[in-house]
């Protein structure tokens, strides 16, 4: 399998704090690789550093074999990556169609072809274009987040955590609307605290904590691993 997003010994903090303690991760192309472990462990500031939000003082992160270790996230994104942030991802102030204009924001060609894709994917809040996105419920919020980070066609997806404080139903239309996007060929890279729904969606997945990989393996032998199971899924 082509790798298409590497992160290596990576190490990163805010300011003098330092928050990663060398982690490393591989994503390959067109799979779901999950990042579980308890609040605080570092997976946020993970996908910010990969994302160049967080700067990186040591380790490197490849994006399709380039070099984007410290690179602007415009030009991440220009490189076929986007980023889905935890909190926060959409402009309340703004349409449903301004804050998918917002997504393409640094290629403005076939800009409504993009769009009409986007919506053919999210029907519900195609039919709410026009409306201001403050408007929209939790879920719905959640489905926009994703809809405007999938406005640059990426190769990879970096999702923090979509599923939460959603109710149960809306967890699993995110998990399907994230099988719909994979199956389209993009590969992503799911945080998540809801770890037994992301161990079951994704293929292989890293367990995180105080900043380092603890255990990394399928999903499957992940869910079935008994210490694991004590430590970090409540088993
Ligand atoms: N902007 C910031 N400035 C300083 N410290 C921060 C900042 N953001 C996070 N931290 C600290 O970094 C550590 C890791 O936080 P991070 O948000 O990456 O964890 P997480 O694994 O995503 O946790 P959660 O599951 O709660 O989302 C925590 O100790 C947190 O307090
Ligand atoms: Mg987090």
């Amino acid at each position: 399998m082509t790798t298409v997003l590497q992160a290596q010994d990576v190490f990163a903090g805010y300011g003098e704090v330092e928050i990663l303690h060398g982690v490393s991760l591989a994503v390959g192309e067109g799979e779901v690789v999950a990042i579980i472990g308890p609040n605080g462990a570092g997976k946020s500031t993970l996908l910010k550093a990969i994302f160049g939000l967080v700067s990186i003082h040591g380790g490197s992160v490849q994006l399709m074999g380039q070099d984007v270790t410290n690179s602007a996230p415009d030009s991440i994104v220009r490189s076929g990556m986007s980023y889905v942030p935890q909190t926060e991802n959409v402009f309340p102030s703004l349409t449903i169609n301004e804050n998918l204009e917002m997504g393409a924001f640094v290629r403005r060609d076939g800009l409504r072809d993009r769009l009409e894709r986007v919506y053919d994917l999210f029907p519900d809040i195609a039919s709410r274009r026009g409306e201001r996105a403050g408007r929209l419920s939790g879920g719905q919020r959640q489905m926009l987040a994703l809809a405007r980070a999938l406005m640059l066609d990426p190769k990879v997806l970096l999702l923090d955590e979509p599923s939460a404080s959603l109710s149960p139903k809306m967890v699993d239309s995110i998990f399907d609307k994230c099988g719909d996007i994979n199956r389209g060929g993009t590969a992503i890279l799911l945080v998540e605290q809801n770890a037994k729904e992301a161990l079951g969606f994704s293929s292989r997945a890293y367990v995180m904590a105080v900043g380092e990989n603890r255990f990394e393996g399928e999903s499957q032998s992940i869910l079935d691993n008994e210490e694991v199971g004590k430590l970090y899924l409540g088993a």
